[in-house]
């Protein structure tokens, strides 16, 4: 094998805190080995249309560049999830959209560029990307990220902690004011198909309902929790709700479904605020944390990991490796094939230990 000189690194899907503290790891450790270390701007849109960008698609990432990020939410390198080079929106003469298969045309870039290997940070949507790469015969190695936690193969994945801690201190909050208005306060939190925020936001802040993904709720049974607590002489209860919880029988709440990006969930928590304000006729707000979880300086925990991920995945590649995720298994870190990592999205499981505590301490779970 070719001993490698150049090594790109891509930012892709939503955006969470520690993916500059990973690009930071591994740029220093790149450095370290003598190779030399560029990020691609926004996804591949650095190296699909690098003339929309006033120097280039790629900056060069030097030590000195990546001073000082470790603690700064975001991406210096940019982001989207829109831009999947398998199933690129492509516009039509008549100016309608199709999904075009462009990565071969990227794989030609990143022979231009010099690059001999691919660091992908990303969700399952971008390292599904970054298997179709490695099958193509790039190097890549992946490294988990999403707030989410529904990527299979790690324990954990960088920003998750961040995300449930913030929920949580905003949750927090929202006992007094539903306390001092004898409100049902409803908080909807992000993580797509999955409940991983939801639950550990909700347990950590003492809610009384949680509704998740993986549950589909009856209206009947949070209602029932509700005027319990209500007869216990409680006068607010709190209730989070998981953007992607849907009522049995009945389907996700979603605001856009595009092209070659995946759909936008919104709105259950909305939703159910307005049955439980029906039903119940207390008086019941909602309110969304949405990409507020997506933001700020990520916790110690996500540094940590995030740090440690991004030199794992250059050690990877020093290794010879290709083809596969860096990996949390405590204490651990390891290496597990890109496609055993996204072949599945990691979703609660219904007999886990955090979701029996959740019915031991009372909490409705809708069903
Ligand atoms: O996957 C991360 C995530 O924040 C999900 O929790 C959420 O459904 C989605 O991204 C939102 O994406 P967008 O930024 O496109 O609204």
């Amino acid at each position: 094998m070719e001993p490698i000189r150049r090594i790109a690194v891509s930012t892709g899907g939503g955006d969470a805190p520690g993916l500059n503290a990973v690009i930071r790891a591994v740029a220093v450790a790149a450095h370290r080995h003598g190779w030399e270390c560029v990020g691609i701007r926004d996804g591949y849109n650095g190296l699909f249309l690098p003339e929309q960008y006033p120097h280039g698609g790629l900056i060069k990432l030097t030590p000195e560049r990546v001073r000082g990020i470790t603690h700064l939410g975001g991406t210096i390198l940019g982001t989207t999830n829109r831009g999947n080079p398998i199933k690129y929106p492509t516009p039509q003469p008549d100016g309608s959209l199709i999904e075009v298969d462009r990565s071969d045309e990227l794989l030609a870039r990143f022979r231009e560029q010099g690059v001999d290997a691919l660091i992908s940070i990303g969700g399952d949507g971008s390292l599904t990307i970054a298997n179709h790469f490695a099958k193509k015969g790039l190097r890549v190695v992946g490294v988990p990220k999403t707030i989410d936690n529904d990527l299979d193969g790690t324990v954990i994945t960088f920003g998750f902690d961040t995300a449930v801690s913030f929920a949580t201190e905003c949750i927090d909050r929202l006992h007094s004011t539903a306390e001092s208005h004898a409100r049902v306060m409803v908080v909807e939190v992000m993580g797509r198909y999955a409940g991983w925020i939801a639950l550990n936001s909700g347990i950590s802040s003492s809610s009384d309902v949680i509704l998740l993904p993986e549950i589909p709720y009856r209206l009947d049974k949070v209602v029932d929790a509700l005027k319990a607590r209500t007869a216990n002489g409680r006068r607010y209860s709190i209730v989070v709700v998981a953007e992607g919880a849907k009522p049995e029988g009945g389907g996700h709440a979603v605001i856009e479904k595009r092209l070659g990006a995946a759909e936008r969930l919104g709105g259950a928590g909305e939703r159910v605020a307005r049955e439980i304000g029906e039903a119940s006729g207390q008086e019941t707000r909602h309110v969304v944390l949405g990409h507020l979880l997506r933001g700020g300086s990520p916790t110690t925990f996500d540094r940590l990991i995030s740090l440690r991920f991004g030199a794992a995945a250059v050690r990877a590649l020093a290794e010879g490796q290709s083809g596969i995720m860096v990996a949390l298994d405590p204490p651990t870190v390891r290496y597990v094939p890109l496609a055993e990592a996204t072949s599945r999205m990691k979703v609660v499981p219904l007999d886990c230990d955090t979701v029996r505590t959740a019915r031991e301490l009372g909490i409705c779970l809708g069903d």
